[in-house]
């Protein structure tokens, strides 16, 4: 199994993929989708098939000249799960994002949805509460008192509007 990012010019690939994804790509906005390059697409590839695919979009902050990366959908095909895809997609996308110096990778799932649970939980990612929808892995080391205990970042405290009302703080690049 090999995980391969999908470029401009990739549409071909993700569309032959279509059986995996919730709602069936259609081949315009999928050419759209790739050639913008905020988005990003992994596919797990086994024996020449797609069998998992992750897709990410990069968000501008105003805090931070760091980006943060929305992790917006991953799945794998039930014939293939628990071998590992689902972590090497998410590998590749933390490893591109801290190529690309992001801030953070977050990624919202049902707290019941024990596989997603399982899998952002060992890879890194961790939450406010337990209850938590919102998973995010940290990827920057912030100035000391930046981080709540869990970990989690000022960024990720201000999507959830624990800071709301606060005047913002200026922030290193
Ligand atoms: C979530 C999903 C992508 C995981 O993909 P996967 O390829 O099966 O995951 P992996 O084999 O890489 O598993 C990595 C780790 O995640 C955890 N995990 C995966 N499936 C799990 C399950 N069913 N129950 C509990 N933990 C699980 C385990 O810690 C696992 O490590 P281990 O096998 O060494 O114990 C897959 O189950 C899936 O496509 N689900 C449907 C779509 C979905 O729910 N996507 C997330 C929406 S936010």
């Amino acid at each position: 199994m090999k995980v391969v990012r999908l470029g401009e010019g990739d549409a071909g690939r993700l569309l032959a993929a279509s059986e995996l994804f919730d709602a069936p790509p259609v081949g315009e906005a999928v050419w759209a989708y790739l050639a913008d390059e905020r988005n990003v697409v992994f596919l797990a590839v086994d024996s020449g098939r797609a069998v998992g695919f992750l897709r990410g979009t990069a968000l501008n902050q105003i805090a931070s000249a760091r980006p943060q990366m929305f992790l917006y959908e991953i799945d794998v095909a039930p014939t293939h799960r628990r071998r590992g895809a689902g972590r090497a997609l998410v590998r590749a996308l933390l490893a591109y994002c801290r190529r690309h110096g992001f801030e953070e990778v977050f990624v919202f799932t049902d707290p019941a949805n024990a596989a997603a649970v399982g899998l952002y939980r060992s890879t890194g990612a961790v939450t406010e509460t337990v209850a938590d929808r919102m998973f995010v892995y940290p990827l920057t080391r912030r100035p000391a008192g930046s981080r709540s205990v869990s970990g989690q970042s000022r960024a990720a405290r201000r999507r959830r509007g624990d800071e709301r009302g606060k005047p913002a703080q200026a922030s290193s690049p």
